[in-house]
């Protein structure tokens, strides 16, 4: 069910409130409870890249122990070293900006701690943690104020959207099964 929610997000959640309104006899009630339901407790998985940088400054362990403080499951994990050619891949939507160049060259330049990350609200929560892609420009205690040395080394990567998050996880973890 998580699963077929992260997959189709609006889509998915109208299959599912329609599957639960059917299991239990309809109603408007029941089909309200199920919507907020859906809504307010909706457990999102985005993926999530420890960047070379943070990894190379000895930062990876502190990073993930904020993602975890933060209430944040970590559902998977490998440490690996992009080529450039799939650092390309992954931020294929920049292609156009003027960094990304140097970006990919970048994160091709050693080791990321790639993930996926399981909570209650994953999406915005990740990025409330992290917080602004320039590091100068994030709250004391976020990651990217704490442990990123500029924007392009700015710590930690994480999706942000269901469509983004499918994507990303698809690239990094194929045929992974998420515990
Ligand atoms: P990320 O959240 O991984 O998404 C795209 C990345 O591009 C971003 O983090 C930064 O690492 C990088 N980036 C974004 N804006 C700039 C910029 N103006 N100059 C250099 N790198 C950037």
């Amino acid at each position: 069910e998580l699963h077929q929610r992260a997959r189709g997000g609006l889509a998915g959640q109208s299959r599912l409130v329609e599957a639960e309104r059917q299991r239990r006899g309809g109603g408007v009630a029941v089909l309200l409870d199920v919507v907020v339901h859906l809504r307010v407790g909706e457990t999102e998985r985005p993926f999530s890249s420890v960047k070379p940088a943070a990894v190379h400054a000895g930062n990876a362990g502190a990073v993930l122990s904020r993602l975890e403080g933060a209430g944040f499951r970590i559902v998977a994990l490998r440490l690996r070293s992009l080529t450039r050619a799939e650092a390309e891949g992954f931020y294929h939507v920049h292609r156009e900006r003027p960094f990304f160049a140097s970006l990919c060259a970048f994160m091709s330049s050693g080791p990321c701690v790639t993930m996926v990350l399981e909570r209650e609200g994953a999406i915005a929560g990740q990025r409330e943690i992290m917080r602004a892609t320039h590091p100068a420009k994030a709250e004391p205690g976020t990651i990217r104020k704490d442990f990123a040395a500029s924007i392009e080394r700015n710590a930690i990567h994480g999706s942000d959207a269901p469509e983004t998050a499918a994507f990303e996880i698809g690239y990094f973890f194929p045929g992974v099964e998420l515990i």
